[in-house]
């Protein structure tokens, strides 16, 4: 089986005038294989983030390469990139930010839809199917982001994420903002999504260990811009073998 994300020696140099550099992300390798969730923990600052930018190409990499379906997209440009950029979707820390104030809900999932082709009828049918999936009610279509709720938010832009049906999903610290409860939904949702979109490969990345060990199968664990461990996540927690891991996991227990 071929993996959905390769990435071999992803490194990022930030250089600022008058600063030292800073090496955000430093010759990390890993892969992750249709239908795996993958969790990514580490401090604040350790480079997760910076990571998953250069994944979806936001970031262009100082070093390194990135394989998107065994397919090289490092230095994919105009077309090729767009169409890469149907197969990987974000969801993202704030999600009211993630869709335009202006606009509504229904129009910034469709939006995806109508790119690829779909006529008014079915990207309203689409959309409405999608919110129904995400717990929400065809309804919520004509609302904008302002009048919704965090969670309500957070469901409609993973409606918007599967739209297109992605291979890969990308969720950067998407359930931070949340309170627990809805927190525990939104996982739930996912959960369910992933059971239901067969091979859906999902890249989490979160502060909350113990969200990771609910939900990931395996997890990394990032210091300084770099992998200190891998592994399950409940063998990470109850053994660490890194210094700065055994830290990370004390200071949450
Ligand atoms: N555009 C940038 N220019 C310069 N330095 C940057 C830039 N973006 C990030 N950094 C630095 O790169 C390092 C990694 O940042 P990153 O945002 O990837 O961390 P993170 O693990 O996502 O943190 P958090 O958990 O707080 O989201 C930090 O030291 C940060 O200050
Ligand atoms: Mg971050």
């Amino acid at each position: 089986m071929e993996a959905v994300l390769a990435v071999e020696g992803l490194t990022k140099i930030f250089k600022t005038k008058g600063r030292a550099d800073t090496v955000a992300v430093d010759h990390v390798s890993f892969s992750l294989m249709p239908g795996e969730c993958l969790g990514i923990i580490g401090e604040s600052g350790s480079g997760k983030t910076t990571l998953v930018n250069m994944v979806t190409r936001l970031l262009a990499p100082t070093e390194g390469c990135i394989f998107l379906d065994g397919q090289e997209i490092t230095g994919l440009k105009g077309r090729e990139l767009r169409e890469a950029w149907r197969r990987m979707q974000m969801v993202f820390q704030s999600p009211a930010e993630s869709f335009d104030p202006r606009r509504t809900l229904g129009d910034g999932i469709g939006e995806s839809l109508r790119n690829a082709g779909a006529g008014r009828e079915e990207t309203k049918r689409e959309t409405a199917r999608l919110l129904k999936a995400c717990g929400l009610t065809p309804e919520y279509a004509g609302r904008y982001p302002h009048e919704v709720s965090g969670g309500q938010c957070q469901r409609a832009a993973i409606a918007r994420a599967l739209a297109i049906k992605p291979k890969l999903l990308i969720c950067d610290e998407a359930t931070s903002s949340l309170d627990v409860t809805v927190q525990q939904e939104i996982i739930e949702l996912l959960g369910r999504l992933r059971r239901k979109q067969d091979g859906l490969a999902i890249l989490f990345i979160s502060h909350d260990i113990a969200l990771v060990q609910q939900f990931c199968d395996r997890v990394l664990v990032m210091y300084r811009g770099r992998i200190v461990e891998q592994g399950k996540p409940d063998d990470v927690i109850r053994d660490p073998q890194d210094p700065y891991t055994k830290k990370l996991i004390e200071s949450i227990l």
